[in-house]
């Protein structure tokens, strides 16, 4: 992994620095529901459901949470799935996670499911979007937040959770739903040719195909995401830095990647923020998105990412507010819409950066 360059002493630190990091405006495009739980949120539910989750949720309120690695990791967040059951829990959950994203001045948002893993555990498909489709119709009154979502499906399971995940993200996706995206365990199942004809079925209904790629795996985990998959966005990507070609491949393409600065750092991809190949990667000319993945788990959220970024890795503040307003052309929806939606709003995001540049 290669260092970045040593960071610039800010010129802005501190509250006024977060403040105006939050009033850039923003998207949060790698961010999975049940790893933004509130903490007190997550402790409720653990008590009710009577969850191993509840002894780690109390201590995580004073010492944060731990993870050795991307399997220890996966393993915790298995047991966050049987929490959230009820359509109410859904529509809670859901609701909470657009309220925080909005005060971080997050503009649109696509949030990640797991929705097989849910219904192993007593909820219904149905029941989960009644509950999603609630919230978001609220979110779309009262909030201003754009929100969808991504069905994902944990890749260690049986190709028939893939196949029942797909079809879940084709059945919903009247109803919030944009993408469909593998996640889970890549150490343990990596570039699986089998998943192709997933991304194919998702693909000709129309939804974006992401996988999560290129984290506990090298760059060939990145390159088989586009070769095999053929997705339009990667979920970390970091790995791809320890291949050239590779990166010049990205640089040349329109397929960003989900760049979770702090998640790295918590399971060990990266050994440091300052040391994030993110540097190297936007250098080279590589298209980044800045997410959070899951802020509370890692704690963190998406302005503290770009917080980080700026202080320790030595990012520009105009360079983030590029990537910001380039983010909102990474959404998962067709290309007329997205430019209804957010034109205005990514134009606030130039002038952001550019105000940062003066
Ligand atoms: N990687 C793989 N699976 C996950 C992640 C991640 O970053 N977050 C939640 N599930
Ligand atoms: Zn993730």
């Amino acid at each position: 992994m290669r260092p970045g360059p040593a960071p610039r002493p800010p010129a802005v630190a501190g509250d006024a620095l977060r403040e105006r990091l939050r009033r850039l405006p923003k998207t949060e495009l790698h961010l999975h529901a049940l790893g933004a739980l509130r903490p007190a949120t997550t402790v409720e539910l653990a008590r009710r459901a009577g969850s191993p989750v509840l002894a780690a949720a109390e201590r995580a309120a004073a010492e944060g949470y731990a993870f050795d690695d991307l399997p220890h990791f996966v393993e915790f967040f298995i047991g966050l799935f049987g929490l959230v059951t009820t359509p109410a829990d859904f529509e809670r959950v859901a609701w909470e996670v657009a309220e925080d994203l909005a005060a971080l001045g997050v503009r649109y948002a696509e949030v990640r499911w797991t929705p097989t893993s849910h219904t192993a555990r007593g909820a219904t498909v149905d029941g989960m979007w009644a509950g999603l489709e609630a919230a978001r119709a609220q979110v779309e009154r009262r909030l201003p937040l754009t929100l969808r979502w991504v069905v994902d499906f944990p890749r260690s399971l049986p190709l028939a959770v893939g196949e029942a995940a797909c079809g879940i993200a084709v059945a919903t996706r009247d109803r919030g739903t944009v993408a469909f995206d593998v996640a889970g365990d890549e150490r343990a199942v990596g570039a699986e040719p089998r998943f192709a004809a997933l991304f194919r079925r998702a693909r000709a209904a129309g939804l974006g195909c992401l996988a999560h790629a290129g984290e506990a795996a090298g760059p060939e985990s990145v390159a088989a995401a586009l070769d095999l998959w053929g997705v339009d966005r990667i979920g970390h990507g970091t790995r791809a830095i320890e291949d050239a070609a590779l990166v010049a491949r990205l640089a040349r393409g329109t397929v960003p990647l989900e760049v979770c600065p702090t998640s790295n750092e918590a399971l060990g991809v990266v050994p440091s923020v300052a040391a994030h190949p993110v540097v190297e990667l936007l250098r080279r000319g590589v298209p980044v998105v800045v997410s959070s993945d899951d802020p509370t788990l890692f704690g963190t959220d998406v302005v503290r990412e770009h917080e980080r970024l700026h202080l320790e890795a030595g990012v520009p503040l105009d360079t983030l507010g590029r990537l910001a307003a380039a983010s909102f052309l990474q959404a998962s929806l067709p290309a007329a819409e997205r430019h209804e939606r957010f034109a205005d709003v990514a134009r606030e995001a130039v002038a952001w950066s550019e105000a940062a540049c003066a």
